[in-house]
């Protein structure tokens, strides 16, 4: 099947370990049944993330004995599930966070949409959970943002954030791979992710005693679990007067992520270059899609070194004593860039000089992003200053046709 990552054989998708065969469900079968009673819509200025979600819905039933069913698009509703249901009792769940934005010319775009689709098959083999055409489930996606589009908000500050779900059904307690599966789509408005409002700058706790994610596990697959067992460090971070955890791994202290977002390092390192850093995708690491365009876009400008490299809290901390930190950032998309300010570290704090650098390179990223996002512009890169894209950056319009 196009779009899955295991190696199946012609004719049908094995769904990875079962071996079983299963056809996507395709968006020509998509039935739309749409809500004919509309919530008031939220101004965009006061939004709280993921709080209020939009009239309708995306449903697709799976089963072991019947495979995929027709697509739906239809009002949102509660679901009614068998109380055993295997997303309940075991985790057995993943989701992914994907934007679309109206661009200052009036078209409702998304970005980079096809990286989560990526991301999302590679999930679910991961949770045993059954594969589907990422094409298909994207032209779904697109399909309901259309019927939804008058709830994109009308703001550059603000965005449809879209959740794509795929939970087990299955309806009995043993732990095994899921018989039954449920993928849904659900659609919410949302202005910055922190209460705090965008770019204000977070601090941190970084303790070893926590662990987001290990080799071997599931830290790099956008999985329900992952997140739901973060909350707990999370609230001892707040206890301790903190916003977020800075995410530490192994005996040296490796900085891994901080919160639910990837972690940037912009310094001058050992060797007295100009680097921005962020840790390798070595399996502990989610490969975020703000992370890897921010990668895109540092090495195409060429202007400083640009590295997926281990950073230790002891590096960091030379690095602070050395005055050679010049900013830390987190980046994902639901807030997009978040500037860091301060880590709480073995009892001292630690104090980030991101904002006293401007801080210029964050709100550099920020603001190529969002030109990219609403704006759909092309990115300078060449040398010969021809404009250019990166492969894919620019916007996947749901909306009006590329410009
Ligand atoms: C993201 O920013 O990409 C996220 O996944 C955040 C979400 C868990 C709220």
């Amino acid at each position: 099947m196009k779009g899955c990552q295991n190696e199946c054989p012609a004719g049908g998708c094995t769904g990875g370990a079962a071996k079983q065969v299963t056809e996507s469900f395709k968006a020509a079968d998509l039935i739309i049944n749409p809500a004919t009673t509309f919530k008031e819509k939220p101004d965009p200025s006061g939004l709280v993330f993921g709080t209020v979600f939009t009239d309708n819905m995306l449903t697709v039933e799976w089963s072991l004995t019947s495979g995929w069913e027709k697509p739906y698009i239809r009002p949102l509703e509660n679901l009614s599930l068998h109380p055993a249901s295997s997303s309940f009792h075991y985790a057995l769940e993943l989701f992914e966070g994907m934007k679309a934005y109206r661009g200052v010319d009036g078209k409702i775009r998304l970005f980079r949409p096809t990286l989560n689709m990526d991301r999302m098959v590679r999930s679910a083999a991961q949770a045993t959970l059954p594969c589907f055409d990422k094409e298909e489930l994207l032209e779904c996606i697109r399909k309901l943002v259309e019927v939804e589009k008058e709830w994109v908000p009308y703001s550059t500050s603000a965005s449809l954030y879209i959740r794509p779900t795929l939970i087990g059904t299955e309806p009995s307690l043993g732990i095994k791979k899921p018989t039954k599966a449920l993928l849904y789509v659900i659609l919410s408005p949302v202005g910055p992710y922190f209460a705090s409002g965008s770019f204000n700058p977070i601090s941190l706790w970084a303790d070893p005693k926590y662990v987001r994610a290990w080799k071997g596990g599931t830290g790099d697959c956008k999985l329900g679990g992952n997140y739901g067992s973060s909350v707990y460090a999370q609230q001892e971070a707040m206890e301790l007067g903190c916003q977020q955890v800075l995410w530490l791994y192994g005996e040296d202290h490796q900085i891994t992520e901080v919160g639910t977002m990837n972690l940037f390092l912009y310094w001058e390192n050992e060797d007295g270059e100009e680097e921005l850093a962020t840790p390798p995708l070595d399996g502990i690491i989610l490969p975020g899609v703000t992370r890897q365009s921010i990668l895109e876009l540092a090495r195409k400008w060429g202007e400083f070194k640009v590295s997926e490299r281990y950073i230790t809290m002891s590096d960091l901390t030379a690095a602070l004593e050395e005055n050679r930190v010049k900013e830390m950032f987190g980046a994902g998309t639901a807030c997009v860039v978040c500037p860091i300010s301060k880590i709480l570290y073995k009892g001292k704090n630690l104090h980030i000089p991101t904002m006293e650098n401007g801080p210029q390179l964050a709100t550099r990223f920020l603001n190529q992003l969002t030109d990219i996002q609403v704006r759909d512009s092309l990115l300078w890169y060449d040398n010969n200053n021809e404009k250019g894209e990166i492969e894919g950056m620019n916007g996947f319009s749901v909306t009006g046709s590329r410009n």
